[in-house]
């Protein structure tokens, strides 16, 4: 699997996190071809990885198992029917990144029949620790699903979702999900200063405490509920802190800031697709249950 090789089209911050996790990852890097059109990011990448580069799209797919688009939502098409000819002739399996671009809009753009491969990683790819979603196209085969999975793994944790649709919740969850920890992170900061401890010190202990929390779920089977009350002791601390917190709704604050992010994801990819085109993917979050005002489940 790690024979195979791989192009990307365009070269920019998502495309060298991969990079740099598929080569410590024992990707060969004479097998990568990336293009783009910027000689400065082109000669830092060859520089850093000793790969193949190019200001040519034809070029860097040429010869490519796998064609990864990592340009700019907006970028993609151009970019796409660039290519479409080329593609036609060898078929290799198709992964974008971009955000909010359909499989059946990508596919019409490249004239259609190609095996595609959503996915919807996240920032912290960038060190490595990215969580990414994927969705296949029915013309992706076993072992086209199991180099996705395998290239996407090289920068953190990667899973299946088998409808399209659920790509927007995943935006919703992880895509955007980082800044939500990173506000939480500031509110605690924020509200230990205003305490009287020294800022310095708010914001190594909050942060080794966010790490620390996520590093003992990742490594524990039990749920996050669970989590929470073995270290929630009747009479402590700890409890008085989650009893305003739960007072404050906080469930619910959360789920209507996902349900907000959901629907904006939506009305993005409705702006997004190909003319024409009858995407089932796309359902207007009107049309959802509302999950967060209590008695709507
Ligand atoms: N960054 C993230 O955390 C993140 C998370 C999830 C998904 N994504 C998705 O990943 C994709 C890439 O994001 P990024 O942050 O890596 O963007 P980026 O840093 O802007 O990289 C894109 C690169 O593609 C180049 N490019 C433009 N037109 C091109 C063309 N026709 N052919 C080949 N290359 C071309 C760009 O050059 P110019 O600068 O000249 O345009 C740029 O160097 C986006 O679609 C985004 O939605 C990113």
């Amino acid at each position: 699997m790690k024979n195979n090789k791989i192009a990307f089209v365009g070269g920019g911050n998502m495309a060298r996190s991969l990079i740099g996790g598929l080569i410590a990852d024992g990707y060969q890097a004479r097998n990568i071809w990336v293009s783009d059109p910027h000689a400065a990011q082109r000669d830092a990448l060859q520089q850093a990885f000793l790969i193949h580069t190019t200001g040519e799209n034809q070029e860097a797919i040429a010869h490519a198992d796998v064609v990864i688009f990592a340009v700019k939502p907006q970028i993609l098409k151009i970019a796409a029917e660039d290519v479409a000819p080329a593609l036609q002739k060898k078929k290799p399996l198709i992964i974008s990144i971009a955000a909010g671009i359909r499989e059946p809009t990508l596919n019409a753009w490249l004239g259609g029949h190609h095996a595609i491969v959503r996915a919807m990683p996240n920032t912290p790819a960038m060190v490595g620790s990215g969580a990414t979603a994927l969705y296949a196209n029915p013309q992706v085969t076993k072992l086209q699903h199991n180099l996705a999975e395998s290239i996407m793994r090289a920068v953190g944790l990667a899973v299946w979702v088998d409808d399209e649709a659920q790509m927007d919740i995943v935006t919703a969850l992880s895509g955007s999900g980082p800044a939500y920890f990173f506000l939480v992170m500031e509110a605690l900061e924020k509200a230990a200063v205003d305490l009287g401890l020294p800022a310095e010190t708010a914001h190594l202990l909050t942060l080794q405490t966010a790490y620390g929390a996520a590093k003992i779920a990742l490594e524990s089977s039990e749920s996050t509920a669970a989590l929470r009350m073995r270290v929630t002791s009747p009479g402590g601390t700890t409890e008085q802190a989650i009893k305003v917190l739960q007072e404050g709704n906080t469930e619910e604050l959360f789920c209507a800031a996902l349900l907000a992010a959901h629907r904006r994801s939506t009305e993005l990819a409705e702006l997004l697709v190909a003319p024409g085109i009858l995407d089932p993917s796309l359902r207007s979050p009107a049309t959802l249950a509302h999950p967060c005002v209590a008695g709507d489940q």
